[in-house]
């Protein structure tokens, strides 16, 4: 039971009708990041809404409570869950999205304002979200409009989750999901999951990915002094928090990748040597990373660990110091407290719990090297386990056949080197199988500036979802 072929004829007719959709979901800058963006995540999470319900779907806004962000207490922005269709005879299929976006400015260095859908006469259609990851769910708005419109079922029983703190470690949804898992709640009877938010390996080949590294982002603050201080009048009298900060940032990772805290490397077994052989049989080469990093910056040669690199051995990445002097011109100050932001990307056996109590006492013993008298503060703000899954199960079966169908082309199997913690949560609150159907290419930028997704993966893509469906009926015919 393949797509019907009026499905893909709509979803061509009517792709410039899609285009615009996504145009006024990028419009509403839906930053979870950012307290003062909360009320449009909120206004995102009612847009959405309203456009599930006008294709069938019955919803609910589930209130998630509050949270404490920068300080601040915030409401948290309300969940949407979904379902169409209760027969016994189909598989139920749950879906996932997440309608936030990350912070864009153009001053980031975007060539067009980050919340106006540029279409580009080259196919790419620019904006904050329009790859991560409006454009997947406005994937599966478009595939449910096709069955609305023309009075056809589903070939599946279908179940949504869309979720609008996901750039902000979920939070609050991991709690909603376990209980939804229960008899009785939302995701009852669910029989495989499949999540849309995430990107092709190159720029050419479709992807499904049966991995994602888990993360522990971590926040270390050193403050001494009790306000910004002249570095003329105290420059040699005093300790300088950022000169602690800077000698213990410069001790997590070394320029080659390896990550020097103690432990922490070490948990990952070397890959064997079928295991190499994955990787060297993805269609990925050194080119492909340097053109979607745009610089030609890889840290090997070779394909097979620069690809293992990212899939199967952790990494850690500084990615910014609040409170030092970042203006313009040539401030001499001394900055009174500084925070330094890192984290650490997790593969199997690490979890956030083995990895966190390393990290906090080796930056606790380092500091304690220093002799300093400033103030030493070590945080996690958010963590999530890694999640690998089972490629031979029915749910990447249908995929892989929905993927020939669509490109002609056999799927590239990939583990992501990004995080989506709600994955394993999924997995195992269901104990169901989980799919990651990415529609976008690798070099979209998600969160980046210029960030796209092409007009063909989208139009594309939204077949892809919609004849995934199909295929997931079909093969499962008779299976229990
Ligand atoms: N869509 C990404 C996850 C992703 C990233 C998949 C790269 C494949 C490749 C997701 O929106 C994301 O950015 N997740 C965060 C999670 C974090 C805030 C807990 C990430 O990976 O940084
Ligand atoms: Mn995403
Ligand atoms: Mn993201």
């Amino acid at each position: 039971m393949p797509a019907p072929p009026e499905f893909l004829q709509f979803v061509d007719n009517n792709a410039d009708k899609f285009i615009k959709r996504l145009g006024d979901a990028v419009a509403i800058p839906s930053i979870s990041g950012d307290a003062s963006r909360r009320g449009d995540v909120v206004k995102m999470a009612e847009w959405l809404n309203g456009q599930l319900k006008a294709v069938g779907v019955e919803t609910q806004l589930v209130d998630l409570g509050k949270h404490v962000m920068d300080d601040q207490e915030l409401n948290l922005p309300p969940a949407i869950l979904g379902r169409i269709g209760n027969d016994p005879k189909k598989k139920t299929v749950l879906i996932y999205g997440h309608f936030d976006v990350q912070p864009a400015n153009k001053s980031d260095g975007w060539d067009t304002d980050p919340f106006t859908l540029v279409i580009h006469e080259d196919g790419r259609l620019i904006g904050r979200g329009s790859s991560d990851d409006k454009g997947p769910i406005l994937g599966w708005l478009n595939v449910l409009q096709y069955h609305r419109e023309n009075k056809k079922e589903l070939p599946v029983n279908l179940r949504c989750c869309f979720e609008g703190m996901e750039e902000n470690g979920s939070e609050g949804l991991d709690d909603l999901v376990k209980k939804e898992s229960q008899p009785g709640g939302w995701f009852d009877g669910v029989d495989c999951v499949c999540i849309s938010d995430n990107y092709w390996l190159n720029n050419r080949t479709p992807a499904l990915t049966y991995g994602l590294r888990g993360l522990s982002y971590f926040k270390l603050t050193i403050s001494g002094p009790g306000r910004d201080l002249h570095s003329g009048v105290f420059g040699r009298m005093v300790h300088e928090p950022m000169t602690d900060l800077i000698t213990l940032m410069s001790k997590l990772v070394d320029n080659q990748g390896n990550i020097l805290i103690p432990g922490v490397d070490e948990m990952v077994e070397p890959p064997t040597i079928n295991e190499r052989a994955i990787y060297e049989r993805l269609d990925y080469s050194i080119a492909d990373v340097e053109q979607s990093a745009g610089g030609q910056i890889a840290i090997s040669d070779s394909k097979v660990d620069t690809l293992m690199g990212r899939m199967r051995y952790p990494s850690l990445s500084i990615h910014g110091i609040e409170g030092a002097f970042s203006g313009v011109g040539a401030k001499t100050v001394i900055p009174a407290k500084v925070s330094g932001k890192f984290s650490i990307r997790l593969v199997p056996p690490q979890t956030p719990e083995l990895v966190e109590p390393l990290v906090e006492k080796y930056l606790t013993d380092e500091f304690a090297k220093l002799n300093s008298k400033n103030k030493f503060r070590i945080e996690c703000l958010h963590n999530g386990r890694p999640w690998l899954a089972d490629i031979n199960h029915w749910n990447f079966e249908a995929a892989k056949i929905a993927t020939r169908a669509v490109y002609q082309q056999e799927p590239d199997l990939t583990r992501e080197g990004g995080s989506i913690p709600v994955t394993l949560t999924f997995a195992e609150s269901l104990g169901v199988n989980v799919l990651l159907l990415p529609m976008g290419r690798g070099d979209d930028g998600a969160h980046s500036t210029n960030e796209k997704l092409d007009r063909s993966n989208f139009i594309q893509g939204t077949k892809l979802l919609g004849t995934y469906l199909y295929e997931l009926a079909a093969i499962t015919q008779g299976k229990q």
